[in-house]
C-alpha cells in the first residue's frame, strides 16, 4: 500500500527529527489550516514553539501552535507535564491578543502536574554540578520521575481538593526531605502550596477532559487531528542521546501513548528538520561547528533558545542522525525548514557517515561511548548565492540549493514534502508530494 500524503491523512504526527527547535512551531501553524484538533502528547513548558503570523510573534509552551487559527481544539494530552501557572499565564496572554482559549484548550486528566518541588529538585540537581544535562530548569525530569514511581498528581487530582491535599501531604514528605538533607534547601509549606494550587484548579476546571475519549470522538465525526511533538528525537529518553535527553518519548511512538490512541489511527508522520542542526544543553554533537561558523550560522538563524534564551550550539546536517529519525519515526515525509540560513555560503557540508576507528559506520550508535568515539564524515557541495526567501516553489531555489535538498533526499531516503525558508507563515511551499 503506498503511504498515505499529508492531505489524504486523517491523523498527522509532525515532530523535530533533530535535538529540537527545527522550527515545528512554524510548520504546524502552516498545517493547521487544513486541522481541526491539535494534540501535544509529551513535554511540558521546556518546549518553545515559535510562530510569526501577520507579523507578530508567539512563542508557545504548552498549547499546541495551531490554535491561533480559530474554531480549532487544542488538548494536552495525558502524555504532558503541565505548570499550571504557565498554561494560565499562556491561555491569558493568547486571550489578550484576540485568540480564543476559552473553548479552545483541553486538558487531559491524566496528565501529570508540575509542583514547585519539581522545579527546585531539577535546578538543585543540575547546580549540584553532578551529571548535569543542562535542563530547562522546569521541573520536567523530577515530574516525569514521580509519574512513573506511581507518586505523580494529576490534572485530574488537582481538580479534587481532597485528592490534592492527600497527594501534597504524602508527597511533601518525601520531597522536603530531600530537599532539606541533600540540597540543605528550606522545606515547602503544604498550606501555602495547597492554597496557591487551589486557585489554579479553579481556572484549569472548565478545561478538563478525558482526553483519549475526546479523541476518539473526534476520529468518529470524522475530524482531522495533528499530533504535535515537542523536544525532537535525539532527545527522546529511549532513543536520543541518553543521558543527555529530555524525560519522555518525543518520537512517534509517543504519540499514541501520550494521547491514548491506537497506533493503527496514524496514518501519516512528518519529520521537521532543519536545514543545518542545532541543540540546546549538554552532550555529544558529532557535526558542531568550531568558533566561527558556530558564530556566523548562530547570527544568522537567531538560533538563542525560544524558552531560556541561551545560546543554540549549532553545526552541519548530519544525514545519519536524519535517516536514523526517519526510520525511527516512520516518516513519509520531511518539512525541511531555515534553508535560507544556508544562503550565500561558499560550500555546504552534509555528513554523510562516522568514522569509527578503521570503520565507517552509516548507522546511529545505540550507546554514548561509540557515539563520543565517532568522527564525521563529510561530503562537500556547493553553496547557492541567491536569495531563497522569495521562492514559491522549488523551481525557483538556486540550482545549488534545489541540489542539496535532492542529495538530502537521497540520503534519507523519503521525499522532502514542504520548504521553509523564512520565519514567517507566507515563507513556505509545499512541494509535488504533499
Ligand atoms: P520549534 O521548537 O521546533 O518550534 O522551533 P523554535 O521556535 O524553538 O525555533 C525555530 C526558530 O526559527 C524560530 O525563531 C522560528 O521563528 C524560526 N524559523 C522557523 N522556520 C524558519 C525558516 O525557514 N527560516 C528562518 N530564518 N527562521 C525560521
Ligand atoms: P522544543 O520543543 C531544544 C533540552 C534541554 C536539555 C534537555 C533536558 O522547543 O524543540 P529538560 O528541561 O527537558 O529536562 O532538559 O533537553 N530541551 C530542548 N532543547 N528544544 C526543546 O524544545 C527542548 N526541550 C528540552 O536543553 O538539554
Ligand atoms: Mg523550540
Amino acid at each position: 500500500m503506498m503511504p498515505m500524503t499529508p492531505s489524504e491523512a486523517k491523523n498527522i504526527v509532525v515532530l523535530g527529527v533533530q535535538w529540537g527547535d527545527e522550527g515545528k512551531g512554524k510548520i504546524i501553524d502552516v498545517l493547521s489550516e487544513e486541522v481541526d484538533v491539535l494534540v501535544r502528547y509529551q513535554g511540558g513548558n521546556n518546549a518553545g514553539h515559535t510562530v510569526i503570523a501577520k507579523g507578530e510573534e508567539f512563542v508557545f509552551h504548552l498549547i499546541p501552535s495551531g490554535l491561533l487559527r480559530p474554531g480549532r481544539v487544542g488538548l494536552l494530552g495525558n502524555g504532558v507535564v503541565i505548570d499550571p501557572a504557565v498554561l494560565i499565564e499562556e491561555m491569558q496572554l493568547l486571550e489578550a491578543r484576540g485568540i480564543n482559549t476559552v473553548d479552545a484548550v483541553k486538558i487531559s486528566d491524566q496528565a501529570h502536574v508540575i509542583f514547585p518541588y519539581h522545579k527546585r529538585l531539577d535546578l538543585a540537581r543540575e547546580a549540584s554540578g553532578d551529571r548535569r544535562i543542562g535542563t530547562t530548569g522546569r521541573g520536567i525530569g523530577p515530574c516525569y520521575m514521580d509519574k512513573v514511581a506511581r507518586m505523580g498528581i494529576r490534572i485530574g487530582d488537582l481538580i479534587q481538593p481532597e485528592a490534592l491535599a492527600e497527594g501534597l501531604k504524602q508527597n511533601l514528605k518525601e520531597k522536603n526531605r530531600v530537599l532539606e538533607t541533600s540540597y540543605g534547601e528550606k522545606p515547602i509549606n503544604f498550606d501555602e502550596l495547597f492554597a496557591e494550587y487551589s486557585e489554579y484548579a479553579k481556572v484549569l476546571a472548565p478545561h478538563v477532559v478525558n482526553g483519549s475519549l475526546l479523541l476518539r470522538e473526534a476520529m468518529d465525526a470524522n475530524k482531522k487531528i495533528l499530533f504535535e511533538g515537542a523536544q525532537g528525537t535525539m532527545l527522546d529518553i529511549d532513543f536520543g542521546t541518553y543521558p543527555y535527553v529530555t524525560s519522555s518519548n518525543a518520537t512517534a511512538g509517543g504519540a499514541c501513548i501520550g494521547s491514548g490512541v491506537p497506533p493503527t489511527a496514524i496514518d501519516c508522520v512528518i519529520g521537521v528538520l532543519k536545514a543545518y542542526t542545532t541543540r540546546v544543553g549538554e552532550g555529544p554533537f558529532p557535526t558542531e561547528f568550531s568558533e566561527g561558523m558556530m558564530e556566523e550560522i548562530r547570527t544568522r538563524g537567531n538560533e538563542f533558545g525560544a524558552t531560556t534564551g541561551r545560546p543554540r550550539r549549532c553545526g552541519w546536517f548530519d544525514a545519519v542522525i536524519a535517516k536514523h529519525s526517519v526510520w525511527l519515526n516512520g516518516c513519509n515525509s520531511v518539512a525541511v525548514t531555515k534553508l535560507d540560513v544556508l544562503d550565500g555560503l561558499e560550500s555546504v557540508d552534509i555528513c554523510v557517515g562516522y568514522r569509527l576507528g578503521n570503520e565507517t559506520i552509516t548507522h546511529f550508535p545505540s550507546d554514548l561511548k561509540t557515539l563520543n568515539a565517532c568522527q564525521p564524515i563529510y561530503e562537500t557541495m556547493p553553496g547557492w548565492q541567491g536569495a531563497t526567501s522569495d521562492a514559491s516553489c522549488l523551481e525557483e531555489l538556486p540550482p545549488e540549493a534545489q541540489t542539496y535538498l535532492k542529495r538530502l533526499e537521497q540520503l534519507i531516503g523519503i521525499p522532502v514534502s514542504l520548504i521553509s525558508t523564512g520565519s514567517a507563515r507566507e515563507q513556505s511551499f509545499k512541494t509535488a508530494c504533499w
